[in-house]
């Protein structure tokens, strides 16, 4: 297979669509048997998506409903392939077919016209778009309601947007409780607030900020992984940089680490209820590739939102003379908060994969007769 629009060896994620094109979704291979499953599950996921506060997020709001094709029979997953898919309702393609000769800095429209001759859909990204991020979500939706039957959860939320960060060490309830309570995806509720009113500012200014996301997967047993090349921490990498706009990943301590010495490091094992676990997760729950059974924990930066209100310097590719842009059209100010989700199901797609492979999750889950 040449396309790049596949993850995963027995757990295959396969998206298709684009931002303005009929439809976004996506093919699940490897599922087992036996999982209970609705549309449902799949909107509780998506509806997380849009943050509820228009202030702070592009003013295309697609109320995206599910619809599952295949792979579902009276309510429990058959083990055959589960297509899934939105229909993309709230397109305005105008603002593009101005712009279509001008890449837009920092986005991936130069590069995409060259590799595809051209032929490439340009309306609002194509294929490149935040919006692909769907089909994303709803594989995860699929990942994680699979792993929490064995006890794993994955939990991202915002650890940083543009200059307000937060460095406190969240519970994993706090995180639960109060993520998704924020419209920036913030556990702290005040520092949320300040989030919100950089992203307002920014906007304001026609500008746009970054941030970082953090994940921790929580319970993941020890020895997931496929050294040497399906290495745990690679393949996680992997499907996050993969994400739009990620910049970044890190693991435990991350670029942090490299100025420690070994006895700051290393993470002493010490016996706790009965097992063995570590005194500090200064690796981030990796080692040799393999899961060590502490969390899993991972930093993912994200890039400020290419598309800004400024002018901006670019070329005209028809005429190949330099050229200024001035971008209109609805665009987030700060993606950072509807890539939480995104980072979630980048996580669970991926450990969903893995503990399958590793031979944690069997293809049948439960047997009726
Ligand atoms: C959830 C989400 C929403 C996004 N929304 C926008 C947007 O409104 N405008 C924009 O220019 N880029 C947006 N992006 C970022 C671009 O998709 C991304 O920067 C672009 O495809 C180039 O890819 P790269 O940044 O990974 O190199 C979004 C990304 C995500 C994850």
């Amino acid at each position: 297979m040449l396309a790049g629009n596949s993850i995963g060896k027995e757990f295959t994620v396969t998206t298709f669509g684009e931002s303005h094109g009929r439809y976004v979704g996506v093919v699940v291979d490897g599922c087992p048997a036996g999982l209970p499953l609705s549309e449902a599950d799949i909107q509780a996921e998506l509806d997380r998506r849009i943050p509820a506060e228009p202030k702070i997020v592009s003013g295309r709001i697609e109320k995206d409903v599910p619809k599952i094709l295949s792979g579902v029979f009276n309510g429990f997953t058959t083990g055959a392939p589960i297509a899934l898919m939105v229909e993309n309702r709230e397109v305005d393609s105008t603002d593009y077919e101005a712009i279509k000769d001008l890449p837009r800095p920092g986005h991936a429209d130069y590069p995409a016209r060259v590799k595809y001759g051209g032929f490439n859909d340009y309306r609002g990204g194509g294929g490149f778009s935040g919006r692909v991020t769907v089909a994303l979500i709803m594989a995860g939706a699929i990942a994680k309601k699979m792993l929490s039957r064995f006890g794993v959860d994955v939990l991202a939320y915002t650890r940083a947007v543009g200059k307000v960060k937060n460095d406190k060490k969240f519970s994993a309830e706090e995180i639960r409780r109060n993520r998704y309570r924020a419209a920036a995806r913030c556990p702290d509720l005040a520092r949320a607030e300040r989030m919100e009113e950089a992203i307002v500012t920014a906007k304001k200014e026609g500008e746009s900020i970054g941030g970082i996301v953090e994940c921790v997967a929580l319970n993941v047993p020890v020895g997931v992984g496929e050294p040497m090349f399906d290495s745990l921490d690679a393949d996680l990498a992997k499907a996050l940089f993969n994400v739009p706009a990620v910049k970044g990943v890190e693991f435990g301590l991350g670029f942090g680490i490299a100025e420690l010495k070994g006895s700051e490091s290393n993470d002493a094992y010490i016996m706790q209820s009965g097992k063995v676990a570590t005194s500090t997760d200064n690796m981030g729950g990796v080692l040799g590739g393999l899961s060590n059974g502490m969390p899993i924990t991972m930093r993912v930066a994200i890039k400020p939102t290419p598309s800004i209100g400024k002018e901006q310097k670019t070329v005209n590719l028809s005429t190949m003379k330099d050229a200024s842009l001035t971008i209109k059209g609805r665009h987030d100010p700060c993606v950072v908060p509807k890539a939480v989700p995104a980072v979630e199901a980048a996580v669970a797609v991926t450990l969903a994969d893995h503990m399958i492979r590793a031979g944690f999750i069997p293809k049948v889950l439960e047997r009726k007769n």
